[in-house]
């Protein structure tokens, strides 16, 4: 059987085994916390945002992958929405349970943000991540270098090195997997395509470009963004740039 034949059988549901959630495990943490000593900084609210409307039908006609970007930076405000857009959470209920801007199987929403800011405002350029709960960010890796190390993990793709930023969105499998067991790792892969797509859009109706990555060398990747790569692993990058 190829690995392909085999991932499709073996998360079809006669071969599940008992889900964590079945098991009594409690619920999985909506995020990973902030740490401690964290800096976060503080983002202009959703509410805040006052971003130009465009109409569904011309934005998703116009969109396309775009490579080369311009060398104008992208507000904080913009970069806001475009967070708020992929990852902001709309709402929490007592389970805790969140709705967010895109859809999520059993709306568990696995992914935690990471973004490589190369021109967002005032940011120091630098590895940063987002908390949806909080909608702030912080620095998590401001290395000199740290861009370089990203691009060589996403096999040198140069749009990488001249975003204005680009996300990279980290699943904690956990998170799905409590409910779904191993039909988690079908889930999380759809969920990830949710959430670029609509930074794809989002991005657009700024005059943005992106373009979607995921060919790139899965242990570089985890090492340089500092997750294992077992229970915690990029599934999904992208970039962008004005036009
Ligand atoms: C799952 C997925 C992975 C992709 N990975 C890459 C990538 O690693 N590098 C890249 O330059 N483009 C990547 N792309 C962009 C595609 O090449 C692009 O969508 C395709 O050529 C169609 O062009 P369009 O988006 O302009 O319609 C990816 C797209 C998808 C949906």
């Amino acid at each position: 059987m190829s690995i392909i034949d085999e991932f499709f059988e073996k998360t079809k549901y006669a071969h599940l085994s008992e889900s964590a959630q079945r098991k009594g495990v409690p619920i999985p943490p909506l995020e990973l916390p902030v740490p401690e000593n964290a800096k976060t900084i503080p983002l202009p609210t959703p509410s805040s945002l006052n971003m130009p409307a465009m109409d569904v039908r011309t934005v998703m006609e116009q969109r396309s992958s775009l490579r080369k970007y311009t060398q104008s930076e992208l507000t904080l405000e913009e970069f806001s929405y475009l967070l708020w857009i992929t990852q902001g959470i709309k709402s929490i209920t007592d389970r805790p349970v969140t709705f967010r801007n895109v859809p999520s199987a059993g709306s568990r929403h696995p992914f935690e943000t990471y973004f490589l800011a190369n021109r967002v405002g005032t940011l120091e350029p630098g590895l940063y991540r987002y908390s949806a709960l909080e909608h702030c960010i912080y620095p998590h890796n401001m290395e000199v270098g740290i861009n370089e190390k990203l691009t060589t993990a996403c096999k040198e793709q140069s749009h990488i090195r001249t975003s204005a930023a680009t996300f990279f969105w980290v699943a904690v499998i956990e998170r799905t997997a409590w409910r779904y067991s191993e039909r988690a790792a079908r889930y999380v892969l759809l969920d990830a395509g949710h959430v670029c797509q609509n930074l794809y859009l989002a991005g657009e109706s700024i005059q943005c470009g992106v373009c979607a990555i995921a060919a790139y060398d899965d242990d570089l990747l985890n090492d340089a963004l500092g997750v294992n790569g077992k229970d915690k692993m990029v599934v999904y990058a992208a970039t962008i740039g004005k036009r």
